[in-house]
């Protein structure tokens, strides 16, 4: 990262140093990606979070390309899809992503879900740690896995994940999860931090918090994930609202204003449950 940014980094359990605040870029379509990505990098993003599903890494590969950005300064994370999951799958999936992005190397490769039925994750990580010894990413880890599924993943791999990237908000805090994320040594990576667009933001105790610091909702979630330790990747295909969300490294949350948040916490998911979450399988 540039060493002006004001974008706080997490060192990953290999070393690495992942921006702690990124951009993601679902249901943006691949069109539009390249104007949302590029707009995030003048605002001063530097990590962007795609997916092959999201069908959008080469929009994000030609924002990245012409930003004139240093690729040592950039964090791009992909994620294997769940029907390419499997050994020699993962491996072809892994090109083919970085074709489209037009990149030599990602920094994090995540595999997307378990996808329990398909009963294929452990052989899709050793295609990950392939990968990853052969320096094509610079960590890999998982998304969506249950403690269950890490567990069993630890226990037959060689390599402990980096990142979980977990659906995690204030309605849905994830203790458990973040608790056997610490015990591991793995990141724990927020997905659909603002609550996607689902009524979080108009929640009367964020915005008596929003209102107390003069800040927006969205600005006050993204201070709770980063206080409470969260990488974070809040999505905005709106200029303004991405300058927004990056705007957030000069104000802090007080004890009385996390707990007020914490107290929203009912488990509520907005995305599937990754043990039933089967598509592509
Ligand atoms: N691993 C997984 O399975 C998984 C699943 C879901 C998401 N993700 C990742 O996580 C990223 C973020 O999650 P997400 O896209 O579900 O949702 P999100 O970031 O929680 O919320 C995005 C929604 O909030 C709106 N928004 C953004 N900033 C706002 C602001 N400052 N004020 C008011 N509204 C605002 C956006 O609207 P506009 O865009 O219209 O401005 C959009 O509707 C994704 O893009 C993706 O990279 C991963």
């Amino acid at each position: 990262m540039s060493t002006d940014s004001k974008i706080p980094s997490v060192t990953l359990n290999n070393g690495v140093a992942m921006p702690q605040l990124g951009f993601g870029v679902w249901q943006v379509p691949d069109d539009e990606a390249e104007k949302a990505v590029a707009t995030a990098l003048e605002a001063g993003y530097r990590s962007i979070d795609t997916a092959a599903i999201y069908e959008n890494e080469r929009g994000t590969g030609k924002a990245l390309a012409a930003s004139g950005i240093p690729r040592e300064e950039l964090f791009v994370t992909t994620k294997l899809w769940n029907s390419d999951q499997g050994y020699d799958s993962a491996l072809r999936a892994f090109d083919a992503s970085l074709e489209r992005l037009g990149l030599d190397e990602v920094d994090l490769y995540l595999i997307h879900w378990p996808t329990p039925a398909k009963n294929a994750y452990v052989d899709s990580y050793r295609a990950l740690e392939k990968i990853l010894g052969e320096g094509r990413a610079k960590a890999i880890g998982v998304s969506n896995f249950l403690p269950e599924h890490l567990e069993r993943l630890t226990a037959e791999t060689g390599v402990v994940p980096a990142v979980n990237q977990i659906e995690l908000h204030p309605q849905l805090a994830q203790a458990e999860s973040r608790a056997l994320h610490a015990e591991l040594g793995i990141a724990t990576e927020a997905w659909s931090p603002l609550g996607s667009g689902r009524g979080l933001l108009e929640v009367p105790a964020i915005v008596a918090v929003a209102r107390k610091h003069g800040r927006s909702p969205a600005q006050v979630v993204l201070r709770w994930h980063l206080q409470t330790g969260n990488v974070v990747i809040p999505k905005s295909v709106t200029p303004s609202r991405i300058r927004e969300n990056v705007d957030v490294f000069d104000f802090e949350l007080d004890a009385e204003d996390m707990a007020a948040i914490a107290a929203l916490d009912e488990g509520r998911r907005l995305g599937p449950n990754p043990a039933e979450f089967n598509a592509g399988a």
